[in-house]
Order: structure tokens, then C-alpha cells, then sequence
């Protein structure tokens, strides 16, 4: 049994005092069937923290660097993530591929880095509108999926999210039957690398979640939870998407 799992990107949003959505979760849900993770942006990651202490929220970063150490202002390691006590880190968004033109081979170093320091990589793929259009979106999956993650990854080591970039903060989804068709292929791919480990992996879709789109995404077969961005930053938005994944 895959356990479900809601994950919060922050991006580059939040500050201390806004620290205390996490406490609201924490009354809202003192326990949960499902797991929920927070990734606020690193300067935030202490703090956030010492906010979920004492609940079974984790915390993860949003990027890391692919070396252990090392001349590099600016970035911080998988391992130093680790020290701190958190448990995840999101790797490959669509914004750093588009932003800092990151490779797959960079994403699967990041991940491999990740899994070093006993971190989950949740890494990102996903296909632009353009090549939605052309009807090359399964092949660039395909393609992503292959790249960007490492040998060796493990139903605990990593989790897929699937991000369609024209979805990501635009209120615009695909339909239930594009997300489900997406992964389905992942799925598939993954077991034809990874054998029968690859039925634990967990796949998240990501792209404008809202408690108004959960439920129905939350039915469909290999969707286990998802990477929410602006719905994650308040308790208001994004209790509804936990709730409606544990009732999922
Ligand atoms: P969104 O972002 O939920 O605001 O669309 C999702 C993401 O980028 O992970």
C-alpha cells in the first residue's frame, strides 16, 4: 500500500509569523491516514521545524545543490538539508529547469545527492503547453522520467510528481483523463525499470490543486496525493486538500 501523501511548495513565499499555518495543521489534524510535508523556502526550513515538533508534519527544502560541499555561493548540500531535520527535498521543479536551465542529468544528481543523505527527492516532470499541443507530452515524460531519476531510487528514496508546466499556477487543469493517462505511463515506466519495487513509488500530480479540484484528482488510480503550491501557504487552502486526500 502506497501511503498518500500532500506536499506544500512554498517557493520563494512565507515568512516567520505566516510559520503559523503549520500550528493550525497541527490542531487540524493531530494525526492523519495520509502524510503531509511543508517545503518553505530554506531560510524558513529551522523554523519550521521547531513549529511542526511534536506532529507528523515533515519538513523538506525546495532545491539542493548536486555536490556534498564546495565552492558554490549560494546553494546549500542534500546532507546539510539532512542535519537539520528535514526529511525531503523537491528537486527539478519546472521554474529551476526554466529559470536555471537545469538538465535531467543535473536533477538525477540532485536527486542521487538526496538519496546519499537520506533524503526523499520528489522529482518534478512535466510537459510545456506547446508540447501538450503537438501531442508530444507523453514522450517528454517519458524522456524526463528517464533522466532525471537516479539508479538505484526506492519507494522510500523517491516520490514522482507529475507538473504540467501550463498548470502550474495558472488555475488551469488537465483533464482527469489526461492526469490519469500521464500516470499510468509513469507508472508503467518505472516498473520497467525498477521492477516490482516501482508499484510503492509514490506519483503526485501538481498544477493549481485547489480544494475545489482535490477530490476528483485524488480518485483517479496512481494519483497519491499532490504537490500543491499557492493552496499550500494557508491552513484555510490547504487543510480541505489534506482532508480530501485522507477521505480519498
Ligand atoms: P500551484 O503550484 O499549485 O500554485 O499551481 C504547483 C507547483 O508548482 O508545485
Amino acid at each position: 500500500m502506497r501511503r498518500k501523501l500532500a506536499a506544500g511548495n512554498w517557493k520563494m513565499n512565507g515568512s516567520i509569523p505566516g510559520l503559523d499555518m503549520i500550528s493550525e495543521l497541527k490542531l487540524k489534524h493531530p494525526e492523519c491516514p495520509c502524510d503531509v510535508l511543508l517545503c518553505p523556502p530554506t531560510p524558513l526550513l529551522t523554523h519550521a521545524l521547531q513549529n511542526s515538533a511534536g506532529s507528523p508534519i515533515f519538513i523538506g527544502a525546495q532545491d539542493c545543490h548536486s555536490e556534498a560541499k564546495g565552492a558554490f555561493t549560494g546553494d546549500h548540500s542534500a546532507a546539510m538539508i539532512a542535519e537539520i531535520g528535514a526529511t525531503h527535498v523537491i528537486v527539478g521543479h519546472s521554474e529551476r529547469r526554466e529559470a536555471y536551465g537545469e538538465t535531467d542529468a543535473q536533477v538525477a544528481a540532485k536527486a542521487r545527492a538526496a538519496h546519499e543523505a537520506d533524503l526523499t527527492a520528489i522529482v518534478c516532470i512535466g510537459e510545456s503547453l506547446e508540447q501538450r499541443e503537438a501531442g508530444e507530452a507523453l514522450d517528454v515524460i517519458k524522456t524526463q522520467l528517464a533522466g532525471s531519476v537516479p539508479d538505484g531510487s526506492t519507494a522510500a528514496s523517491l516520490v514522482v510528481a507529475y507538473e504540467p508546466i501550463w498548470a502550474i499556477g495558472t488555475g488551469k487543469i488537465p483533464t482527469m483523463e489526461q492526469i490519469a493517462e500521464v500516470h499510468a505511463l509513469i507508472r508503467t515506466e518505472l516498473g520497467a525499470r525498477f521492477g516490482e519495487d516501482a508499484a510503492d513509488i509514490r506519483l503526485l500530480y501538481g498544477g493549481s490543486v485547489k480544494p475545489a479540484n482535490a477530490t476528483d484528482i485524488f480518485a483517479l488510480d496512481n494519483v497519491d496525493g499532490a504537490l500543491v503550491g499557492g493552496a499550500s501557504l494557508s491552513a484555510e487552502d490547504f487543510s480541505p486538500i489534506i482532508e480530501a486526500l485522507a477521505a480519498s
